[in-house]
Formats: structure tokens, C-alpha cells, sequence
């Protein structure tokens, strides 16, 4: 189960594609059947009977083709060899059953025969590629089209929260202001003290919220440039392992001894791994009786014929809810009581940095892996040196 990922079918090679021809039931019926049958009337129909000798080394014309549809280049060729190694010595070599025609006349045969393989098979192949080019496109174009229509829910749905959470900023404000003011009025050991503390942090945690929606109304434009991922790691971990342990979680890490260059934006890739590792933590607070583990992983792969960086978090959790793995990238969707905007934002920055989120329920329970596309090693040293000598 994926996220925005780039569907693209697994693909057999050609020369794995021509072997599983060979003995596949379609070829098996309509190539080697037709092939035995037509070289075995050819050798017991009597030699004076030329009609029904030029059907028959026309009928070899059938196994080549199927041979070619089937497997391509090599099917095509494969089957006109077999067809001219069955056909030659009824041709050439035995006395009492030989081919009536002329000699020139078979040979030009034979030719017909590994020339027609060839063909076929070549333009088997072309359309076999063709067939996967489309099938490729179609499949980012599906892809495309789930990401547009997410963008375009979440730009209306921005527009109303940043109005409403704007609107409940200034009053928030106000009550906090004037809390203050009140607060020395409040005798440090009344009872009332405990219930004017609620209040205080209640109007915090309001103002907290408000801020969050407008940071998911109002994204922050990516400021972009070269840099380690491995870094992006680390900052996460520096920030919230403490807490983390402190909560009796384990930290792991696997990360790529070698930079892991990317060109992105150092806070909003902190700010999308941050989303997803407090949703692991929180995650992991229901695992009863078990150590919680979260993995870091950073590293480089090749994914549809490109070098793709990834930032791996996984967590030894209960699995996401199969039926709402794309919900859970939704805008104010969430499983528990909370805001549901994490995952969202993380969502929107990926594609700010022409990367995916993909989420499966594997490795340690459950694994989010953020990909984005991989830039050389050099780029990253040469910005590294332009940053030093400015300074
Ligand atoms: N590591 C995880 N394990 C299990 N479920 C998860 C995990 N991360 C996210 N989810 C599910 O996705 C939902 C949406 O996450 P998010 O967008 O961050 O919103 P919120 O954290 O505010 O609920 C979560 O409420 C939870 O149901
Ligand atoms: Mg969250």
C-alpha cells in the first residue's frame, strides 16, 4: 500500500520473456503443435502431390509468427530456425520423400522463413515497448491526478481555516493579555488558583492550535538548496531523542555511512520528518508490555531508473488502518483526537521537493518512507565550499 507513488508494473526481460515462451500453453498449442503436424504431413505426403506441398511449406509460415508475437525478436528467430532445421533434410536430403519444388524455390523459402521471424519479432517488440511506455504514463498520470486533486482540497480548505484561525488569533491574544494582567490578582494559595491555571494553559493550547492551522494554511515557500539528509536525521533525533527516552522508547538508527545528497529546504524536511516521528511516538504509547523501537534509516536507491534518496521512520507499533491509508494524508483526518494536519503538511513538502511519502505496514510494524530525487555528491561539496568562503 503506497502514497502518491509512481505506479509502474514489474517488467520481464526479453530474454526471460522468449524462455517463458517457450513451454507457455499459447505456444505450445499454436506454434510447436501447427510446427510437428505440418513437418509430419510434409513427410508422409507422397512427393507427386505438389499442391499439397506448397500449403504445407507455406503453413510453417504460422508457427514463426506465433513464435514472434509471443517472444519477440528471439521467439521469431528461434521458431524460423526450427521450422528450417525440421524442414531441411525433407528438402534436401532424402531421397523418397523429397520436397517436389525446385531447388531455388526452397532455398528462397528458407529465407522467407528467418526473414518473416525477424520481422514479426522486431515488430512484436516495438509494439511490447510501446504498450509499457503507455502503460507508464498512464500510471503517473493516475498519480498525478490524486496529487492534484489533494492540492486542490487542501488549497480551498486552506484559504477557510487560515480565515477562521486568523480570526480566533486576536481574541486568543487579547484573553492571554489580559490573564497576565490578572494573574498577581490571584492569591497564589486560594482554591480558585488551580482552576485560573486550567484557564491559562487551556488559552496556550488554543493559541497553539490556531498556529498550527495557519502554518498548514500558509505554507512557508521552500528555500532550497544542497544538503545531507543524514543531517535532516540527526536534527530530528537531537531534538526529540531526549524525550523520547525519557518515555522509555528506543532510538535506532541506520544511516548511510556516505553523504546522502538532496537539494531541500532544511526546515520544512525537519518539519516533515518531525510530523512523523511524534506520530510514531504516539503510536507507540499504545504497545502494552513491549519495548517501542523507532528506526532511522537514510540512504540512496534506485527506484523507475533514478537514484532516489530516502529518510526512512518505522516504528514497532500497531499497523495503520489498511481502509484509511490515503485518508491519513487527508487535511483534519485523523484516528485519534487530534488535529490530523501532520501527515498533510508532510505530504505538501515532499511534493514541494518533487518526492513521495509511502507508507507501508512492514519492517519494524510500520514504516514511512519519504523519497526524493538524488543529487551527485559534488553539487553538495561545491555549495558546502561556496557557504564556507562567504563566511
Ligand atoms: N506511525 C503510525 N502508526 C499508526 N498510525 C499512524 C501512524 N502515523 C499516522 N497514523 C495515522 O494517521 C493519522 C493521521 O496522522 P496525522 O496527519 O499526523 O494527524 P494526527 O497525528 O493529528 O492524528 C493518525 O491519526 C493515525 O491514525
Ligand atoms: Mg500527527
Amino acid at each position: 500500500m503506497s502514497h502518491l507513488q509512481r505506479h509502474s508494473g514489474p517488467q520481464m526481460s526479453s530474454k526471460k520473456r522468449f524462455l517463458v515462451t517457450l513451454y507457455s500453453p499459447t505456444t505450445l498449442l499454436a506454434a510447436w503443435m501447427p510446427l510437428f503436424s505440418v513437418t509430419l504431413f510434409h513427410y508422409l505426403t507422397s512427393h507427386e502431390w505438389i499442391e499439397a506441398h506448397d500449403v504445407l511449406r507455406r503453413l510453417y509460415y504460422l508457427p514463426i509468427v506465433v513464435g514472434a508475437v509471443q517472444g519477440g525478436l528471439r521467439g521469431g528467430i528461434f521458431f524460423a530456425a526450427v521450422v528450417t532445421l525440421a524442414y531441411i533434410p525433407h528438402a534436401f536430403f532424402m531421397p523418397h520423400h523429397l520436397d517436389p519444388a525446385k531447388g531455388i524455390e526452397k532455398i528462397l523459402e528458407i529465407g522467407i522463413y528467418l526473414l518473416l521471424g525477424a520481422i514479426a519479432g522486431y515488430l512484436a517488440d516495438k509494439e511490447r515497448k510501446q504498450r509499457q511506455r503507455l502503460e507508464v504514463a498512464l500510471g503517473e498520470r493516475e498519480a498525478l491526478q490524486t496529487q492534484l486533486v489533494r492540492a486542490g482540497r487542501l488549497s480551498a480548505l486552506g484559504q477557510t481555516v487560515a480565515g477562521i484561525a486568523h480570526e480566533i488569533k486576536n481574541p486568543l491574544h487579547s484573553l492571554l493579555g489580559t490573564s497576565e494582567i490578572v494573574d498577581p490578582v490571584i492569591p497564589k494559595d486560594c482554591e480558585e488558583r488551580k482552576l485560573w491555571e486550567i484557564h491559562v494553559s487551556e488559552i496556550k493550547r488554543l493559541q497553539n492550535v490556531a498556529e498550527r492551522f495557519l502554518s498548514f494554511a500558509r505554507p512557508s515557500d521552500a528555500q532550497m538548496q544542497p544538503l545531507d539528509l543524514r543531517e535532516v536525521a540527526g536534527r530530528v533525533q537531537s531534538l526529540y531523542g531526549a524525550q523520547a527516552r525519557q518515555t522509555d522508547i528506543e532510538l535506532q538508527s541506520e544511516i548511510s555511512s556516505s553523504p546522502v545528497a538532496v537539494r531541500g529546504d532544511r526546515d520544512l524536511l525537519a518539519q516533515l520528518a518531525i510530523n512523523i516521528f511524534i506520530n510514531a511516538e504516539r503510536a507507540l504509547a499504545h504497545t502494552q508490555n513491549r519495548q517501542g523501537i523507532i528506526r532511522f534509516t537514510v540512504g540512496a536507491t534506485l527506484r523507475d531508473d533514478s537514484i532516489q534518496a530516502f529518510l526512512r521512520i518505522e516504528n514497532n507499533g500497531p499497523p495503520v488502518d489498511v481502509g484509511h491509508v490515503e485518508d491519513i494524508f487527508d487535511p483534519f483526518y485523523s484516528g485519534t483526537d487530534s488535529t490530523g494536519l501532520g501527515l498533510s503538511i508532510s505530504s505538501r513538502i515532499a511534493q514541494q521537493h518533487d518526492g513521495f511519502i509511502d507508507v507501508a505496514n512492514d519492517g519494524l510494524g510500520v514504516a514511512f518512507t519519504f523519497y526524493l530525487p538524488a543529487i551527485s555528491e559534488a553539487e553538495l561539496d561545491t555549495s558546502n565550499q561556496e557557504s564556507e568562503d562567504t563566511q
